[in-house]
Formats: structure tokens, sequence, C-alpha cells
């Protein structure tokens, strides 16, 4: 939907005369308004043209507009569709709310909400078209964003790097967007038609490693039932991703260095010597320098895998590309969870820029969705930011929420968002994490009202 371009109203309902009274009050409001009698021409319609928002009856003859509302749901999950009817319960509304409407409407329609719910879905439309736009244009091209100085040398450096063979190591603190930086340099190089082949060294046994990188034969230790292949040999003629490299065992580093010299591997009780020819992308966020002091890291390897070094400052010193990050973050959260959009104040702004950001971009990242999920206005401002960066203390309870009730469902919801975004989301790890069983977790959540889409949940 642009500007000048009116934007194109759906009415589905099997009342013609409904249908006529809204495409005339709408039409005098300057939008471009199509009329279905249901679910066939609703969606001859939708191919045709370019819907913004969709009103749609909730009582239709043959299929009835729930239904109708999940075929949508999955052919154009961005589009708002806002359900109407004269006869719906309450269980239907919550219903259709849980399936992704937008919003529910009740009949007889009083023009003056129909046009507030309409506007708020029209920019909950445009965000999603911004969105968009933004994956697609060139300042995400590598999903990331940043318009300081420094990123822009990394981006410049993701450019003329990614094509060469050449080995990288990519250093800065944790969040700061390593493995962004892997996948852009396999993703733009001539290896992109194979999978990225990742590993990381910190979260493997020691015991396992050899095995893991290189492959094993059958039989050669306990628990080795078939031939294996190991990352070295999966990556062949592909791009591996050694993650974590300074977390890797001195007697691992030497095995290393000897796949890198000599192009040459051997699974774990095979004599057999393997090319592979892979190209080796590492990240750390370890000071691989001081480790070799430390006689914890081999300088030979280190200057192995240094041939081309990324390094990504930690945001408190590129603190010009926090507004960027944020802005980008409030829209993503704000289509994901379906709601209107937010913005921030100046102050509230400016409070995050002040802010030192340990974590980084996950972070801001984790930071923001929370608080798109915990502030219910449209505008955000300073206290509600402060008031979620800083952990409440008591004296924030009290005054913001003088009822105990209130204060209680405050913590939890804060305690429970964090647990999920610490655990990636995973319903099993999250409950194992804060006690609960699996279906408490989630009911939990449905009461606190931090339902994510939920296919996406392991
Ligand atoms: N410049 C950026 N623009 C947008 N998103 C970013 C950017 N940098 C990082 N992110 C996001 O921040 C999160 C952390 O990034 P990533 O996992 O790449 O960090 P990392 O440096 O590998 O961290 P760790 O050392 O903890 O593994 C991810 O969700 C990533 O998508
Ligand atoms: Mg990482």
């Amino acid at each position: 939907m642009t500007e000048n371009v009116k934007p194109t109203i759906l009415v589905t309902d099997d009342d013609p005369k409904l249908r006529n009274i809204l495409r005339d009050i709408l039409e005098l409001k300057n939008f471009h308004v199509l009329c279905a009698g249901d679910g066939v021409e609703t969606f001859k319609l939708l191919k045709k043209n370019n819907v913004d928002v969709i009103l749609l009856d909730l009582i239709l003859p043959r299929k009835n507009g729930l239904e109708i509302l999940k075929e949508i749901m999955v052919e154009k999950p961005r589009l708002p569709v806002i359900m109407i009817s004269g006869q719906a319960t309450v269980k239907m509304a919550v219903e259709a709310t849980k399936m992704g409407a937008f919003d529910f409407l009740e009949k007889p329609l009083d023009a003056n909400r129909v046009f507030i719910t309409l506007k708020n879905a029209l920019d909950k439309s445009a965000l999603a078209h911004q969105l968009d736009a933004l994956q697609k244009s060139g300042s995400n091209r590598y999903q990331m964003l940043g318009k300081s100085e420094v990123m822009k040398t990394v981006f410049e450096m993701i450019d003329s790097v990614a094509p060469t063979n050449g080995r990288v190591l990519i250093t800065g603190e944790s969040g700061t967007g390593k493995e962004l930086v892997a996948h852009a340099l396999h993703h733009f190089s001539s290896r992109s038609t194979k999978p990225l082949i990742k590993i990381n060294c910190a979260a493997v046994q020691e015991e396992l490693m050899e095995s893991e990188l290189f492959g094993h034969t059958r039989g050669s230790f306990t628990g080795a039932m078939e031939n294996k292949e190991g990352v070295f040999q999966r990556a062949h003629n592909a791009t591996l991703f050694l993650d974590e490299i300074g977390d890797m065992s001195y007697r691992m580093q030497a095995k290393v260095l000897r796949a890198l010299e000599e192009g040459e591997i051997q699974r774990v009780g095979s004599e057999k010597i393997e090319k592979v020819d892979t190209r080796l992308i590492t990240a750390t966020n370890k000071d691989l320098l001081q480790k070799i002091q430390q006689g914890a890291f081999r300088k030979d390897l280190y200057y192995r895998l240094n041939v081309i070094k990324i390094h990504l400052p930690p945001l408190r010193e590129r603190r010009e590309d926090i507004p960027v990050l944020v802005d980008h973050f409030l829209l993503l959260f704000c289509t994901e969870y379906n709601l209107i959009t937010k913005e921030l104040t100046r102050d509230a702004m400016e409070v995050l820029m002040n802010y030192d950001w340990p974590g980084n971009i996950r972070e801001v990242r984790n930071f923001i969705e929370r608080l798109v999920i915990m502030t219910q206005a449209a505008i955000i401002h300073e206290n509600d930011v402060k008031d979620q960066l800083y952990s409440f203390s008591m004296d924030e309870i009290s005054i913001q929420s003088k009822l105990y009730k209130h204060a209680k469902e405050k913590f939890e919801k804060k305690f429970v968002l964090r647990a999920l975004q610490e655990n990636n989301w995973n319903i099993v790890q999250t409950a194992k994490q804060i006690g609960f069983d699996r279906t408490t977790l989630h009911r939990k959540m449905k009461g606190l009202g931090i339902l994510r889409n939920e296919n996406e949940w392991q």
C-alpha cells in the first residue's frame, strides 16, 4: 500500500444489504471496496487483487468464517482479518483471535468502531509491507543492520572476502552477530548451493570431539555402531563453521591444524587418509592472543585460522546503531505478535542509547520483544523502558501496581518471558528450568498473554 493509492478492503458477508451499506460508507471514506458473498468468491478476489484488510462475517453459507480465516492464515498470514458477527459467542471470538484474526466486531456495526479498527489493521498491514521491503532491501542484505562506520567496514569486508576461499576468523563479544557474519560469508560464496556445516566446539564433549570433526569407523569405540562422517567430510566442497574455537582443547587443536596443513583427515579407527576441500570459518568471543600467552591456544593454528579477521565491535562502541536495531525489532515483534504499531518517545530511545547492552544485539532483540509484550499503549515512554530495563525494585512494584494481584502478575510475566528467551522458546527446556511441566507452562503463558505462533514451538 502506498500513500496515494486507496487501501483496498474486502467485505465478505452473505447479507447483500449489509455489503452495500458497508461499501457505501467505506467508499465515502476513500477506501476501495470489494465484496464477496461466500468463501469461494473471497478467495477468487484475494487472488486477483492486492487486498489490505478483510472484513469477514462469521456465519456464512457452506464454509463458515472460521474455516475461511484458517485458510487465509495459511495463504496470506500477514493479511489482517477483522471478523464480524451478530451471533458470535465469546468462545467463538476467542477462537478467532487465537487463530490469528486481527479483531472482532459485533453487529449491528458501529461506523466509528469500524473505521478505528480498519485504521489499526491498515497500520499493521503497512507494517508488514515495510518489513517485507526491509527484508528484501540492500540495507538488510545479510540480515544485519547497522549504519555506523565500523559496521560499514564489516559489510565491505564481507563483500570482498565472501567470494574467495580465504579462511576467516570472526571475533567479538557474545551477541554481536558472529554467526550472522558466518552465514553471510557462506551465502555470498560460490559454495552457497551446499549447506553451511556448523559445529559449536564448546558444546561437544571432549571424548566425542574427534569423531564429530573427522568421523569414525564402526566399532572404533564403544557406542560407534556405524561408520560416521564428521563435519569436515560433510563440508567437502562447502563451508565449515567452527564456532567457539577458543574453547577447543589443545589436543584437538593439533588435529585441526594437521587437517588444515595437509588438507587431509583420518576417521577415528581408520588408517585411510581422506582428502577434503573445505572452506573454514571460525568464531570466538575469547581473546585468542591472551590464550596463546597462557599456553591454552596454539600459535601455529591461530595464524592458520586468522588469514582474514573480521572483528565485530560491541554495541556500546557503536551506539548510533542502537536506534536502527530498536526500530527494526519493534517492527518485527509488533508484526509477529499481531499488535498495533508501537513507537518509542525520543526520551525512551535516549535511555536505550545510553545503556551499555552487555549482551549486545541479542540483548536488544530480547529486550524489545519483552517491551512489546509488556506495554499496552502504542507510544512507549521513558518510564516503560526503564521499568523493563532495570529489573524492577519493590518501589516500582508498589508505585505502579498497587494491588498485590497486579504486582504478582507483572513479575510472573517478566519471569516467564525471560526464561523462554533464555531457552530460545523451547517449551520443554523452559518448563524444566523453572520447575513446571509442559502443560502447566503452556497454561501459564496463555493466562499471561504470551502466546506466540504455536506452530513454531517444539
Ligand atoms: N547487525 C545485526 N542486525 C540485526 N540483527 C543482528 C545483528 N547482529 C546480530 N543480530 C541478531 O542478534 C542475535 C545474536 O547474533 P549471533 O548469534 O550472530 O551472535 P554471536 O556473536 O554469534 O553470539 P554468541 O557469541 O553468543 O554466539 C541474533 O538473533 C541475530 O540475528
Ligand atoms: Mg554465536
